[in-house]
């Protein structure tokens, strides 16, 4: 189908919910992905933090293709074999004894949410949810009312009982907690969709000692940076520190919509059969692509790869910088996930969309950052073309 026609059945039949560039994809392999009209890009979007490991990867599409043959949901009626060897791959890989599997992202944090209201309920009554201001956790209500105001715009009332404080402020969070109705805390460990920010050294582990010491839950939303994005499997790994509840989506499922959320023995026993479910949620195929997802990570050696690769991917951007003093302010990053925050919102835009037209796909965030999140299995040669794009287009940019 040509470009001109999938644009036109996307603007007849699709709600007009996505501020979409006049491109269709039509196929993926590694770090490339190509159009309809038979452009190459190299992709640095990723799905936004989905093709973890590149699109089609062949140990993925493998696990894909052979359990599609074989059964693709029996529904949660059932015990699903898949289902308890993806959660024990997860509970040993992480902090957390127990597993609930969803769909998506916002139904991950739903799901922590509604854990940490049931846990509130059956310590005295607790139910407020402290969040960051500036942050996303998802579309749905729940998760909406936990996010950046510019997203609830339009559709109050919202749920009750969130209370928005500065991320990276403890003063903010110690005020916040002095109230005796909340139940948990719900944070990014480093915030993407807000501009790829990372909080101070120490912040996360003052946020845990506090949440602690007031008896209240601490959520981590690891759907943009879990699953080796900063260079550990989870991000909360790099403070030393460990969450009550953490939630998992995007990457997960390599691809094939998968969410989880994941706790502890002692909170995930506040939930008994009827209190919380879903149709689709852990059904074979997400779980044989997920189980494929972490094996590969483990075999390729992909966390240390996201370190190396990031390092290195730092370095050339921070060159960047020097030589475009006048453009940009600073870019940062943990392992694959990396901003450049320009000084001026047109100029990152314009950047962002010279390197589209160039074959460079990354995502402009915040308006300012431009959001740079290439596979864990990124090739050196990748980044180097990456950069030099980058280069051409600031180049263009300044001298236009
Ligand atoms: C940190 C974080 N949480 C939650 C979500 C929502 O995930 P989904 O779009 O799968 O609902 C996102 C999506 O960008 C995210 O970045």
């Amino acid at each position: 189908m040509s470009t001109q026609d999938t644009i036109s059945k996307t603007k007849n039949y699709l709600m007009n919910t996505y501020g979409r560039y006049p491109i269709a994809m039509v196929r993926g392999k590694g770090s490339w992905i190509w159009d309809s009209e038979g452009k190459k890009y190299l992709d640095f979007i990723t799905g936004i933090a989905v093709n973890n490991l590149g699109h089609c990867h062949p140990k993925v599409t493998k696990a894909i293709v052979d359990q599609s043959k074989k059964l693709v949901q029996p529904c949660n009626l059932f015990h699903i074999e898949q289902q308890g060897e993806f959660a024990q791959m997860l509970v040993e890989n992480s902090f957390a004894d127990k597993v609930f599997f969803c769909n998506s992202g916002a139904e991950a944090n739903e799901g922590a949410i509604k854990l940490a209201r049931i846990w509130g309920t059956n310590n005295g009554g607790k139910y407020k949810i402290v969040h960051a201001r500036d942050s996303f956790h998802g579309r749905t209500m729940g998760a909406l009312s936990a996010t950046s105001k510019k997203y609830q715009a339009g559709f109050k009332p919202l749920v009750p009982g969130f209370k928005p404080i500065a991320y990276d402020k403890i003063e903010a969070l110690e005020k916040a907690l002095e109230d005796k109705k909340v139940c948990a805390v719900i944070l990014e460990p480093i915030q993407g969709e807000n501009g790829v920010i990372l909080p101070a050294d120490n912040y996360l582990k003052k946020v845990r000692a506090l949440c602690t010491k007031k008896k209240v839950l601490l959520i981590f939303d690891e759907v943009q940076v879990g699953i080796g994005r900063t260079g550990k499997l989870f991000a909360y790994e790099h403070y030393g520190i460990k969450p009550d509840i953490m939630t998992l989506s995007k990457a997960l499922g390599g691809g094939i919509p998968c969410g989880a959320f994941l706790t502890t023995n002692k909170i995930a026993k506040n939930l008994s059969p009827g209190m919380h479910g879903t149709t689709l949620g852990g059904n074979p195929l997400a779980m044989s692509a997920g189980k494929a997802v972490l094996d590969t990570i483990n075999e390729e050696g992909l966390l240390d790869g996201a370190t190396e690769s990031g390092e290195y991917f730092l370095d050339q951007l921070q060159a960047l910088k020097d030589k475009y003093k006048k453009e940009i302010k600073e870019v940062r990053g943990k392992g694959l996930i990396l901003g450049i925050e320009f000084k001026n919102n047109e100029t990152a835009k314009a950047v962002v969309e010279k390197c589209i037209d160039k074959g460079l796909l990354t995502i402009l965030t915040v308006q300012k950052v431009m959001r740079i999140l290439p596979p864990l299995n990124v090739k050196k040669a990748e980044i180097e073309q990456a950069v030099k794009t980058i280069d051409k287009a600031l180049k263009e940019v300044t001298d236009a």
